[in-house]
């Protein structure tokens, strides 16, 4: 039941931390002592697989600040106090704080193997608990929704699985609708925070005062972003529409956490869909902290293939939703979605795909008519009314081989195989279309 679990002993007096030691030693516990709460810390954090008994008076960090501290690492983590005689209100203050238990000097054998025990099972459960959540819920849950099979797609998944474990704070950039926000979500839940918070802020939709107060306090009621984020994730959205005043404090914030921080921020920037770079809005100081790790997501047009399987995934279910059949797609239909330039990538998508189910429903339309509206760039690029079906083909095939020679890093004869074509009639294919060999050779 209690297996694999270490029972952290904190106390100053030697002779207390070994008897205390060797009598759980001897119940069959594995015990690791501490001289100070300083040193515990250097080695216990969130999902610290022990339990913690600790001597509340003690040199430098005394227990309660301790408690205190490995509370905002892990709430769920259970603490026995150790208490001098007639402290109780002490004991009552760390209960309050959030010890499972506490425990009276001098130190009585059968009181102590109880409350490790109860501990230990307490641990036991929370632990597998949290693991089976992260597994089948969160983490599973929010990679499912990121739709599309693209090489674009597959990098961003490893890259989510990647720093979803790392712990440095990241930056996020891409154009609008893209799936910055999702992504943020999954950094989050793939990883050893998802049991914690998830407080995403949107900068630019506070004035300065009120997005101080929010961030850092004080409120009428309900804690600063940067305390119920203890332990998790603080996303902010829209970072460049930080003030200069805003900045500074954010910056002070992280400096005062240290490595690793408490607190993970996931800054959210719009400036690269804007032809801007977030470090022209932020502090060079700032930006640097914030930009430890970066992601780029990139936009719908990038994604060649995964238009199709977006549109047909989010028809499916705006069908469901509906009641109704999801339209069916002819080939100059599925050709005009690939070519369209997705300005507002995948939110345009997925509004799209809404009113053509919408509009097949009545009976009215079509998906052409639906990208015609869309702004005028994508009327610019699906003006295709008239073209001949072979431009259709050609469009589709070229983007064919451009995603089989990028996922295959440029090796002909994988993508020969592939595409069962002959070596000569796809090098024939390839300068037609201008697509040259040393472009995919690096990988990129
Ligand atoms: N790869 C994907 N697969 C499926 N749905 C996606 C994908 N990427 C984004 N979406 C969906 O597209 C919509 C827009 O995504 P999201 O809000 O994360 O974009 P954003 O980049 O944060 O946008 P903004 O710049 O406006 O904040 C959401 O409904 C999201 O669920
Ligand atoms: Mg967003």
């Amino acid at each position: 039941m209690t297996q694999g679990l270490t029972v952290a002993i904190v106390d100053d007096e030697p002779d207390m931390r070994d008897s205390i030691s060797q009598w759980l030693g001897l119940s069959g516990y594995r015990t690791e002592v501490f001289a100070s709460a300083e040193d515990a810390l250097k080695v216990i954090g969130p999902d610290w697989p022990g339990v913690v008994v600790s001597d509340i008076r003690m040199p430098g960090m005394d227990g309660m600040a301790f408690l205190k501290r490995l509370m905002g690492l892990d709430s769920g983590l259970p603490v026995i106090m150790i208490t001098g005689h007639g402290d109780v209100p002490m004991a009552v203050e760390a209960m309050r704080l959030g010890a499972m238990d506490f425990m009276e000097k001098p130190f009585n054998p059968d009181r102590m193997t109880e409350l490790v025990k109860k501990a230990s099972q307490a641990r036991r459960m929370t632990l597998d608990n949290r693991a089976l959540r992260r597994d089948l819920s969160e983490g599973q849950q929010v990679m499912s929704k990121l739709v599309g099979a693209s090489p674009a797609m597959d990098r961003l998944r490893e890259d989510i699985l990647d720093l979803g474990q790392a712990d440095g704070h990241v930056l996020i950039d891409g154009e609008t609708g893209t799936g910055k926000t999702l992504v943020a979500h999954a950094l989050h839940a793939v990883g050893p925070r998802a049991t914690k918070r998830f407080v995403q802020i949107s900068c630019a939709a506070y004035n300065d005062e009120a997005l101080t107060a929010r961030l850092f306090g004080p409120l009428e009621d309900g804690l600063p972003a940067v305390e119920e984020s203890r332990g998790g994730t603080l996303c902010l959205e829209d970072v460049e529409a930080l003030s200069d005043a805003v900045q500074a404090r954010l910056l002070a914030f992280i400096a005062e956490q240290g490595a690793p921080a408490e607190t993970r921020i996931i800054a959210i920037s719009n400036a690269r869909g804007e032809g801007r770079r977030a470090e022209d809005s932020l502090r060079p100081d700032l930006f640097y902290r914030l930009s430890a790790l970066q992601i780029t997501v990139p936009p719908l047009r990038q994604r060649g293939e995964d238009i199709l399987s977006l549109f047909n995934r989010t028809t499916e279910q705006f069908a469901d939703e509906y009641g109704c059949e999801p339209p069916q797609v002819t080939a100059q239909e599925a050709a005009q979605l690939l070519q369209a330039p997705w300005p507002g990538n995948v939110r345009q998508l997925i509004n799209v795909a809404e009113r053509a189910v919408l509009q097949n429903r009545r009976g009215t339309g079509s998906i052409t008519s639906l990208l015609m509206t869309e702004g005028d760039e994508a009327r610019e690029a699906t003006t295709t009314e008239g073209k001949p079906l072979k431009e259709y083909v050609e469009s589709f095939e070229k983007m064919l081989i451009d995603n089989t020679m990028r996922r295959h890093k440029g090796s002909i004869s994988a993508v020969m195989d592939e595409l069962c074509l002959p070596r000569r009639t796809l090098n024939e294919k390839m300068a037609k279309y201008g697509l040259s060999r040393g472009d995919y050779l690096s990988g990129g």
